[in-house]
């Protein structure tokens, strides 16, 4: 039988024992297979389980969200998403022979269409019932910007597609990559919403691994929208402030703005790096599905980024896989990838002590656990802002860089914090429109507000969307 430890003295030193990790993960959010209240949540979403580029002739095994699958390329081009088992004896369909229409289990030739439908069964009599009565499990797939995505929830709970902005910016290329982890999905999918380790992570602890602008400590803000969450850092470079405003949307999804910045010249709502959806295996491995998106807009005069290195386990900023590092190299200057991978196989919440520095953590959890909750207890989900059936459903990432010289009636933090939400106020108050217009429609916006902040009086914010 164990015994309780008594937790330490307040300020002990030599606490070790008494403060002790202790395994129990919080199971609600970080567990995914069927049936958990998160693999539920995760199964009401279009889910991106592979890159084009790695689909080849052969079916490809793949674990999602616990369950084993097979995706194939059939011979007039479809796309099949099945249970890796043959439904006639358990044969994985990954030795199975791709035909014009479907595969066929190698094992006894019982051949399937890829929606599941049993064409035929050639080892049984010719009337076998077995073809009427039996179907290999399935799912629906849609292919875009270089991913494979797939639904795994209920049919009659399919949402439309995602019609994203993001995919369809003018003079963009769209690189697809992957990224695997093996650790649980959550602690990946957060850090986007844990926007001040990148001043220490990716700046001040080590080599600067983006550019210097990020080793600035900003001004946050955090917010939600429904089933959307963003933050808002603002940082200050002389008379210029620099607001990234990045989001993540439930389950698994979020999007980061363009990376090279040096806060040193004027932007008005300059678009997005990467696209990205941070897709469980099972609970202790995942992969980061994503685009990155290559303009002149965003990538900017110095040409950092360098599409040649996006793809398969690659990204064109450093520490987001572990290819190409030794392990000495990753303690001398860690990235992204083996700080997440090194809160273990899955993070313990209930070990953390959290601060401010951690409430967008804090609430994307909240928010997860909200809809799961929900999600169990029968309710519909909704609102769906980031599945709109019709239109294009228009994300707000970006970068704004405003000329708004510091002011003698008004304490820095207070206007940087001013300038954040301003920047908020005219990217939200366009999402009614599309195209040309919106983005006209926020330029405008944002230089009325870099106007009147930099009047001596405050700005009232105001929030068009609450
Ligand atoms: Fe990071």
């Amino acid at each position: 039988m164990h015994q309780a430890v008594p937790p330490p003295q307040r300020g002990a030193t030599y606490s070790g024992y008494r403060t002790r990790r202790t395994p129990d993960h919080d199971t609600t959010l970080t567990h995914v297979g069927p049936g958990t209240p998160m693999g539920e949540l995760m199964r009401r979403y279009w889910q991106p389980i592979a890159r084009s580029a790695d689909l080849g002739k052969r079916p490809l095994r793949l674990t999602i969200l616990g369950e084993d699958l097979v995706l194939f390329r059939d011979g007039s081009g479809r796309l099949g998403l099945m249970h890796r088992h043959c439904t006639h004896r358990g044969a994985g369909l990954e030795l199975g022979r791709i035909v014009e229409r479907g595969i066929q289990c190698s094992l006894h030739g019982w051949w399937f269409d890829v929606d599941g439908t049993v064409l035929d069964t050639p080892a049984e009599p010719k009337n076998s019932p077995l073809v009427k009565t039996t179907t290999q499990g399935a799912y629906p797939v849609q292919e875009t910007a270089g991913l494979i995505f797939a639904y795994l929830g209920p049919p009659e709970h399919q949402p439309a597609f995602p019609n994203l902005d993001a995919f369809q910016l003018p003079g963009t290329e769209l690189v697809s990559y992957s990224l695997h982890y093996p650790c649980n999905w959550l602690q990946v999918h957060e850090n986007l919403m844990d926007p001040l380790h990148a001043v220490f992570l990716h700046t001040r602890m080590g080599s600067t691994q983006i550019t210097d602008a990020w080793g600035e400590m900003p001004i946050t803000e955090y917010g939600e929208l429904g089933d959307r969450m963003y933050y808002l850092t603002s940082r200050r470079f002389g008379d210029n402030v620099w607001v990234r405003f990045n989001e993540v949307s439930v389950p698994n999804f979020g999007q980061v703005a363009g990376f090279w910045q040096d806060g040193a010249h004027e932007l008005l709502f300059q678009r997005i790096a990467a696209t990205r959806w941070t897709v469980p295996h099972d609970d202790t491995s995942c992969t980061i599905f994503g685009v990155r998106h290559f303009s002149e807009d965003v990538e900017g005069p110095k040409g950092l980024g360098d599409r040649n290195r996006v793809g398969r386990d690659s990204l064109d900023v450093y520490g987001q896989s572990h290819g190409g590092r030794t392990l000495e190299q990753m303690q001398d200057d860690p990235g992204d990838w083996e700080a997440i991978v090194s809160m273990g196989s899955v993070a313990v919440h209930s070990a953390e002590h959290r601060g401010t520095s951690d409430v967008g953590v804090v609430r994307l959890r909240r928010q997860l656990r909200r809809y799961a909750d929900e999600l169990q207890a029968g309710a519909a989900l909704g609102p769906h802002r980031m599945a709109a059936a019709d239109g294009i459903v228009p994300t707000w990432t970006s970068n704004t860089v405003l000329r708004i010289p510091p002011r003698s009636d008004c304490p820095d933090d207070e206007l940087l914090r001013q300038v954040g939400r301003a920047v908020r106020d005219a990217v939200l108050a366009a999402d009614e429109l599309a195209g040309q217009a919106r983005i006209d429609a926020i330029h405008a916006r944002l230089r009325a507000a870099a106007h009147e902040l930099c009047a001596p009086r405050t700005l009232k914010s105001e929030n068009p969307l609450g």
